[in-house]
């Protein structure tokens, strides 16, 4: 099979649309079989409960080529199970886990030529979603829906890669507590957006988001979990008091990472802002981010800096650790990679 032709190792976190997507819609109680689609678009009633009640949930995943050629996707079962999470938090039927990961499996094999080449520092990103498409008017939950998965070659998400980005600490909140937060729903992106270009304007890569009843403690960013290396080597992971934190599978791998290849201690726990100067690493790790390395966080009265020259060791060995199971460079002990037949 050929590759596309398409400059791989200078692509954007942009969407392309490619060959397909993959498309079911559920009604009278139940989904329909399934299947591939080359028309990327939507045809929706006015009325549609996207449109007024904002029943949206999504999920994020990556494709890569390996070492050897083939083709993989990473822990495809975690995102498979959070989107039936999400979908039960704001009452949308969720889709079948099984049949999640066998969607994923044939638009990967169906788009092969647009998996990026090993090497290239591109993947092909995953994005599953489900909208309410049935009538509402008055306020309640949808009874039709449609889940799909697109699919598009990306590049870094936060410019520079694995160079440091500063962050700043938002005046806003991204989640409620004991809202939304932890599950994957556009409503929370759309909370985000205005920090976020405020940030961007700002010339900061991101958000640093504080727990919304108390802004005393530290949460996660726009699009990523905070990670923190102390003085005594630990991996120190912020939890949320709230439940508003979104449960990272990238930040979950990575715990495993840190205790059972590198041999490092996991402290999590709630981590208050004003301590946040006493480490010495800080990075965001996500699906798109991987692990970009935090060297500023800025906040209206503090300003902490980890350096901007470079990402520090213990962010690049975890770093370097996830990526190479993921590119077959390194053992898969946890059964992680998921191979995709691609012939
Ligand atoms: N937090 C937010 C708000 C996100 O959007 C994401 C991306 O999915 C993450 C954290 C990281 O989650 P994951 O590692 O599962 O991609
Ligand atoms: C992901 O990492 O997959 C996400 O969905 C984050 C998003 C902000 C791009």
């Amino acid at each position: 099979m050929e590759k596309k032709d398409l400059d791989w190792a200078n692509l954007s976190f942009e969407y392309q649309p490619t060959d397909y997507s993959y498309v079911s819609n559920y009604r009278d109680g139940a989904w329909d079989d399934g299947a591939l689609t080359a028309d990327h678009s939507i045809r929706l009633s006015e009325c549609a409960g996207i449109l007024h009640y904002c029943q949206e949930v999504f999920e994020g995943l990556k494709a890569y080529t390996t070492e050897s050629g083939d083709v993989v996707c990473f822990r495809p079962d975690q995102n498979a199970h959070r989107m039936a999470d999400s979908a039960r938090r704001i009452v949308m039927p969720p889709f079948p886990e099984d049949r999640f990961v066998d969607a994923v499996e044939k638009v990967v094999r169906a788009n092969a030529a647009w998996v990026p080449p090993f090497g290239s520092g591109a993947t092909l990103y995953i994005r599953p979603l489900m909208v309410a498409t049935g009538d509402v008017i008055g306020v309640k939950p949808a009874d039709e829906y449609q889940f799909r998965i697109l699919v598009t070659p990306v590049g870094a998400y936060y410019k520079g890669g694995v160079k440091p980005v500063k962050v700043q600490v938002s005046q806003y909140d991204r989640a409620a507590p004991h809202g939304t937060g932890n599950i994957k729903a556009g409503l929370n992106y759309a909370m985000s957006l205005y920090p976020s270009v405020e940030a961007h304007a700002a010339g900061y890569a991101d958000n640093m988001f504080l727990d919304p009843e108390t802004r005393t403690y530290v949460e996660e960013s726009g699009g990523a979990n905070f990670l923190f290396v102390d003085k005594d080597g630990n991996l120190v992971v912020p939890q949320s008091a709230t439940d508003s934190i979104l449960p990272s599978i990238t930040r979950r791998s990575l715990v495993d990472v840190a205790e059972s290849y590198l041999g490092m201690k996991v402290i999590q726990r709630q981590v208050r802002f004003d301590e946040i100067d006493q480490f010495v690493e800080c990075g965001m790790c996500g699906t798109a981010a991987v692990i970009s390395p935090v060297g500023e966080v800025d906040a209206a009265d503090k300003q902490v800096v980890y350096g901007m020259d470079h990402v520090g060791p213990v962010m690049q060995r975890l770093r370097e650790t996830l990526t190479g199971i993921q590119s077959g460079e390194i053992e898969d002990r946890f059964g992680w990679v998921h191979k995709i037949d691609v012939e």
